[in-house]
């Protein structure tokens, strides 16, 4: 039975049995408590715990499912993997144990026809009640049934909520398969009882202290690997034999030239890379992006390790994307998101392949030669600073090294890394603090804040709903010390008892403004939130003198504001231009929101086309113009995801959350400040985009009145280059057309000109030759840039006078430049270009020489031109007069059958 008629048989069987069939959930949960989804239940965990209510009562489902807990183990046996489809069936608070237990007893008997015989049950070790369910009323023998602790029979999503005991269904697939030792029985490590089916009695909801509390209503969670079940229905010894994995393997032995069965190590590189090619194209096709942290870094560890296996097999290039293309074609029948975003899957992993190809080139070479020292050396370890140095200088995963390591028979010192990675955290973190706290005396990290808070308590942010407010001075800060007053000309930090300065939060930079009471006025350049509602203003008292206790005015800079606010705005609609041109994958992974400017760093793995910046710039203003209300409200957590508000991956949301909604087109969960209507934003200019990192994007936008000045800018610019340029604004175009095809033909017309100058002047040398012996000596001064056009000079002259020396001398900002060219026929009888610079080249302070055909040199003084090509001719006469018999003799260095 093929894993398509699996599929359909288990959905068929319990929709006849009155339950719903729900589609799959991402494999990015809706959960912060999770990182990925692990199980068919998770969808469903807020049902169990009665926070959300559905209109059905059961439910069955095939969900896809990672999990990186077994990870060291896949391929190493016959059953782990890190993706899997869980075929499961739910009751929320409808049946119980004895229905699950006999509809899947039936299930596996009744319609897979698999062999009692080879079925064993495992429960909970005081589950009576299922004990005597599976024996008195299935009528399985109790030797079969097996009473298992906690650590194995009892399961949880989690550290908290639903749980419950639990019984599974095990399948033995006979001795030959196993470990073979005489212990071997139910709960053995090794693959002779195949656990297929787990059925959960989710009856508890663990809370954060660990304590169990029983759920209003008692439920069902079952679990069946499809790849399982899949393996004892098609009768194969592991699920890598089975039709799901075929055809995958079959790509893993074509790009490595690898087959199954050569070797176990190599059966465990291609089971590897073919789970972790799976795992990958579903990760990335519900929107994971290859990164350092959290799930995207799930994602790159499973594509890093398949291309590390992939080399193991001796595979050099680029493959892991065709194993990908196989996952595809395999699986996009059963899960149509895989088709959709087919293209965008295989980019994503062939980029990330590329990446991580040219880490591991240069941080394998370095481990192996490590290695191989250490062996020598007869040592164990690794040292922690080499897997330090790897990491940190050349991006190579620690889990690799720490492979690596294993593999060839070393572990790598942990405690000694760990020291390392704590002191540069420590470090990043005081760095880190040092540009926030940016030259001022203001640090976060001061107790001060502490004690401000312990003593006069938190501050109330009222900027939402007004600009100024009546308030009290609670605190006077300056550096470590709190103050009763602060006097004229002093620079201190300010806490109230209520503020409408907004504390820089969110990527939205802090307020300025001032601060006023009758006699007295503080200047307010920044506001920062050093601990929760402890709102800090730090300013300067430029007229009279502040004191705790006092009542003050305290007003926000409004025009300020008013472009902060239209920044943030802007940043939303941006938000959600960039998801549509681009994907749901294109999420913000930071901002920075400052008067009418904004930057936005979102997750995206190549660059902006032209087209598509201009489509995003357009939309953007489209929705400016199109003139849509902007509100701001405070909901349920619950209620603002499940109206599809845009939360950010990491941040921690309380209970109650703040939802900004932008027409009917973009929610998100923010706190910052914003406008009435898009329409305020006035206009919005993208500026640039780029790379800041694998896999994240950088816009920078500016948007009101430096859009404005910015468009103004440039049409001043026009302005000014029509002046110059002599013409209409509107004509420019054909005017700098008009220029530039003058210039061109202006150049290639002072081309000729060049190439006839050098002409005349090679005639002008031609003729400037002395003769002597027959010979043609040319020695000249000429005007020549550089070696190249030099040389040319001398080789021009050469074709010109068949039987010439030539040496030509040029002046080149301050230096001399001489090259010297004798032909064939003259070298033969005697003269040697390179003995000729040797001799001439000190004259003008230099030295060189080169081949008895034509050599070079270089000197620094020029004024010595004139002499150097008098001692030239000299020389040259020796050279032609002695002629080759007497030269030998003269030992030059050169010996005649050494000249050419
Ligand atoms: N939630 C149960 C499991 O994952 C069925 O094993």
């Amino acid at each position: 039975m093929n894993s398509r008629k699996l599929r359909k048989k288990f959905l068929d069987f319990f929709a006849a049995r009155d339950h719903r069939i729900i589609p799959s959930s991402s494999l990015v949960p809706d959960d912060p408590t999770l990182l990925l989804t692990a199980a068919g239940m998770v969808q469903f965990k807020k049902v169990f715990s009665g926070e959300k209510k559905v209109d059905y009562a059961r439910a069955a489902t095939i969900q896809k499912c990672v999990r990186t807990t077994d990870i060291e183990r896949v391929g190493e046996t016959a059953r782990h993997l890190t993706f899997f489809e869980m075929l499961g069936n739910f009751s929320f608070g409808d049946y119980y144990k004895r229905e699950s237990i006999k509809w899947a007893w039936e299930l596996i008997t009744d319609d897979l026809k698999v062999d009692k015989d080879r079925l064993y049950i495992t429960i909970y070790q005081d589950d009576d009640e299922s004990f005597a369910i599976w024996h008195e009323e299935m009528g399985i023998h109790e030797d079969r049934i097996f009473r298992m602790t906690e650590k194995d029979n009892f399961w949880s999503a989690g550290p908290t909520g639903p749980c419950g005991p639990c019984s599974e269904i095990l399948y033995d697939q006979g001795e030959n398969v196993g470990c073979g030792r005489p212990g071997c029985k139910i709960g053995c490590e090794c693959d002779r009882f195949l656990e297929i089916w787990n059925l959960v009695f989710t009856e508890f909801d663990r809370d954060e202290e660990g304590n169990l509390h029983a759920l209003p209503r008692k439920n069902i969670d079952t679990g069946m690997g499809l790849e399982r079940i899949a393996a004892v229905m098609q009768d194969v010894p592991t699920v890598f034999d089975t039709d799901l994995f075929k055809p995958i393997i079959r790509v893993v032995s074509k790009v490595s030239g690898v087959r199954l069965g050569e070797s176990g190590k190599s059966d465990v590189s291609i089971r590897i890379i073919a789970d972790h090619a799976r795992a990958a194209a579903f990760l990335i096709g519900d929107g994971v992006v290859p990164s350092n942290e959290g799930r995207g870094y799930v994602l790159r560890r499973l594509i890093r390790r398949a291309i590390r296996h992939g080399r193991l097999l001796g595979v050099d290039e680029p493959f892991f994307v065709k194993v990908i293309g196989a996952v595809l074609e395999t699986m996009e029948d059963a899960y149509r998101e895989l088709a959709e975003h087919a293209d965008y899957i295989r980019q994503t992993a062939e980029k990330e392949e590329e990446r991580f190809l040219s880490t591991l080139r240069q941080g394998l070479i370095i481990i192996e030669e490590v290695i191989e020292e250490l062996m020598s050396e007869k040592a164990t370890t690794v040292p922690g600073e080499v897997v330090f140095r790897l990491y940190d200088t050349y991006g190579f995963p620690v889990d690799l090294t720490r492979e690596i390591a294993l593999e060839n028979g070393l572990s790598i010192a942990e405690e000694e890394f760990e020291k390392l990675m704590e002191e540069q955290r420590r470090l990043s973190r005081a760095k880190q603090r040092f540009v926030e706290a940016d030259g001022w005396a203001g640090d976060a990290s001061k107790e001060i804040y502490r004690d401000v808070l312990e003593e006069y308590g938190k501050s109330d942010f009222v900027g939402h709903e007004v600009d100024e407010v009546e308030t009290t001075i609670k605190a006077i800060i300056r550096g470590n010390a709190i103050l009763t007053e602060a006097d004229e000309g002093e620079e201190v930090e300010l806490v109230f008892e209520k503020t409408p300065f907004y504390a820089e939060k969110g990527g939205q930079i802090g307020d300025r403004g001032v601060i006023e009471t009758a006699g007295a006025r503080a200047e307010i350049v920044d506001t920062q939130e050093y601990a929760p509602k402890l709102i800090s203003h730090r300013g300067k008292v430029v007229t009279g003198k502040l004191k705790m206790g006092e009542q003050v005015r305290a007003k926000v800079d409004v025009g300020r504001r008013q472009a902060i606010r239209r920044a943030h705005t802007a940043t939303h609609v941006l938000h959600w231009a960039l998801r549509l041109v681009l994907g749901e994958h294109a999420k913000q992974a930071g901002s920075l929101v400052e008067p009418d400017r904004l930057r936005f760093d979102f997750t995206h793995f190549s660059a902006l086309s032209e087209d598509e910046i201009k489509k995003v710039e357009r939309l953007v203003n489209e929705k400016v113009f199109e003139h849509h209300a902007v509100r701001a409200y405070i909901t349920s957590l619950e209620f603002a995801k499940e109206s599809g508000a845009v939360a950010l991956f990491g941040e921690k949301y309380g209970e109650f959350v703040r939802v900004v909604e932008v027409g009917n087109f973009s929610r998100e969960l923010c706190g910052g400040s914003h406008l009435g209507n898009t329409s305020e934003i006035g206009l919005v200019k993208i500026l640039t985009e780029a790379s800041i990192g694998a896999n994240t994007r950088r816009i920078e936008a500016l948007c009101g009145m430096r859009a404005y000045e910015y468009f103004s800018g440039q049409d001043a610019t026009v302005s000014e280059l029509a002046v110059i340029l002599k013409s209409d604004k509107a004509a420019l175009f054909d005017r700098v057309n008009v220029l530039l095809s003058t210039v061109r033909s202006q150049e290639q017309e002072l081309l000729k000109l060049q190439e006839s100058a050098r002409k005349s002047r090679v005639s002008d040398l031609v003729s400037s030759a002395r003769s002597i012996n027959g010979a043609q000596v040319v020695l000249e001064r000429v005007e020549a840039p550089d070696m190249e056009s030099l040389r040319s000079y001398v080789d021009l002259l050469r074709e010109k006078l068949p039987s010439s020396v030539v040496l030509l001398a040029s002046e080149s900002h301050g230096r001399v430049l001489l090259v010297a060219g004798a032909t064939s026929d003259l070298v033969k009888a005697g003269v040697h270009a390179g003995d000729l610079l040797k001799k001439v080249a000190p004259l003008v302070g230099g030295g060189g020489g080169g081949r008895p055909d034509m050599a070079q040199a270089g000197g620094k003084h020029p004024e010595k031109i004139a002499a150097a090509l008098e001692e030239a001719w000299a020389e040259i006469k020796t050279m032609l007069e002695i002629g080759d018999e007497e030269r030998r003799p003269r030992a030059t260095g050169h010996t005649p059958k050494t000249t050419r």
